[in-house]
């Protein structure tokens, strides 16, 4: 098993490319199961959890060509329509191949993925919607088995009572196929969804309300959609935003290319509050001047977008160990987001934690230590806290930044830390 070897304490300065979103690549490849003909994505971020679904898509039987940064799938012919626990259980996005396996097919079998280390994360409101478009759920040794009416499944109207990304990517894909409109209220608006949007209304799909709470989409009564366009994936605001903290923490100069300015505004707004200043060299490039002396405290409330992102809360709390005053940090989307915190206070951080707020009690510095990376951001937030303790960090169990984080530790060392990738004995 690898980790990270992280001597802290250096500044950075420098210009590093952002990736395409993991989260937005995710539903875009299951979407390409709604056509019979070649799909072809681009700006694919090159992690794992990207060739975790597509190499499901290659169970199923579609055919897949990958290489680098981009991918063709062709899901003419699939031989099944059965998506096995063994990838489910890798990777929970997994789920988002149930709404356009049953549009399409008329019939599927999808593992249920289970709870993860953030939270239970059930997917009641997936199969809610799912229903109320016409289709029987049967949950039955572990998997999802889903059976569209004969004539297909029929557009209809489906209130969420929870704003979820996934229930809504879901919902989508299945709208997209479906016969006649499907209007869903209190969707999530995620730049993800818009991306997911504009796909498949490029593939004949007629949607309304893109980017709102209220979206309709008018299916296409069973037709496959055929993408004329090359897709290409939008930037990763996460990763963007976790190297802005980057930049934050280590007091250092950084410039981020190829990022969505506006899909960056709350934690742009955050370090700002904390005392940071941002230019932007060209519409597409941000550098971030943090203050030379210490920063201020912030108090965060995770939120839907485009409030402050759960993705960004441990990467935040990192940043506010290191600052003049406590800072207030409430978690709101997941019951169980805050595994980071006995972490950091390994490195020397002060962080209290009652229900779901955590106080982060300032502290002069950070300490070097081993420490144990849980999911792909407290990895991140561990990262970022070793780039600015003094001594020597090791993250261990890094294969969940490797989910999601594309060649952490080389754009990290472009910008001048002191980073080794390394193997466990
Ligand atoms: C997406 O997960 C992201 N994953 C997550 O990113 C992100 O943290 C999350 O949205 C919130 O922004 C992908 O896009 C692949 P939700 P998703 O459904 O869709 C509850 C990362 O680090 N809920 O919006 O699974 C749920 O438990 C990951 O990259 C139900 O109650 O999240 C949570 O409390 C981690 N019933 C809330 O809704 C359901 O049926 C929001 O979850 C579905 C969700």
């Amino acid at each position: 098993m690898d980790y990270l070897q992280i001597e802290g304490g250096k500044p950075l300065s420098g210009t590093i490319k952002i990736g395409g979103a993991k989260n937005a690549a995710l539903p875009v490849i299951a979407a390409a199961l709604l056509s019979d003909r070649p799909v072809l994505l681009s700006n694919l971020p090159n992690v794992v959890d990207i060739r975790t679904l597509l190499r499901l898509l290659g169970i199923l039987g579609a055919s897949v060509e990958h290489e680098g940064h981009q991918a063709q799938i062709n899901a003419g012919a699939l031989q099944s329509t059965r998506a096995v626990y063994e990838i489910v259980a890798q990777m929970r996005a997994s789920i988002l191949v149930l709404g356009p396996l049953l549009t399409r097919f008329g019939e599927c079998e999808v593992s249920l993925p289970g709870g993860c280390a953030i939270g239970q994360r059930p997917i009641d409101l997936h199969l809610k919607a799912l229903e109320a478009m016409g289709a029987s759920i049967e949950i039955k040794g572990g998997y999802v088995h889903a059976v569209a009416p004969s004539e297909g499944l029929q557009g209809a109207k489906i209130i969420f009572d929870k704003v979820s990304v996934g229930a809504t990517e879901n919902t989508l894909m299945a709208a997209a196929l479906a016969h006649g409109k499907t209007e869903i209220i209190n969707a999530a608006r995620e730049p993800e969804i818009v991306q997911l949007c504009e796909m498949l209304k490029s593939g004949g799909a007629k949607i309304e309300g893109i980017g709102t709470g209220r979206i309709t989409v008018e299916g296409t009564g069973g037709a496959p959609l055929h993408f004329k366009k090359p897709i290409s994936v939008i930037p990763d605001r996460i990763e963007a935003g976790t190297y802005l903290c980057a930049g934050a923490i280590t007091h250092s100069k950084i410039t981020l290319e190829s990022v969505q300015i506006e899909h960056l505004q709350s934690t742009i707004d955050k370090l700002e509050s904390m005392g940071c200043s941002f230019g932007f060299p060209t519409e597409e490039s941000v550098t971030i001047h943090p203050p030379e002396d210490r920063l201020k405290e912030v108090n965060i409330v995770t939120a839907e977008y485009p409030g402050f992102p759960t993705d960004m809360q441990a990467q935040l709390m990192a940043v506010a160990t290191l600052a003049s005053n406590e800072s207030l940090i409430e978690e709101r989307l997941f019951e169980n987001r805050f595994m980071h915190v006995s972490e950091l206070n390994r490195l020397g951080a002060d962080i209290w934690l009652k229900g779901n707020v955590a106080a982060v009690r300032p502290v002069e510095e950070l300490f070097g230590a081993d420490v144990m990376a849980t999911d792909l951001r407290a990895s991140s937030a561990l990262v970022l806290a070793g780039l600015a303790a003094k001594g020597t960090t090791r993250v261990r169990r890094i294969y969940h930044l490797d989910r999601g984080y594309e060649d952490l530790q080389g754009k990290l060392e472009q910008l001048g830390a002191a980073i080794l990738r390394k193997k466990e004995r």
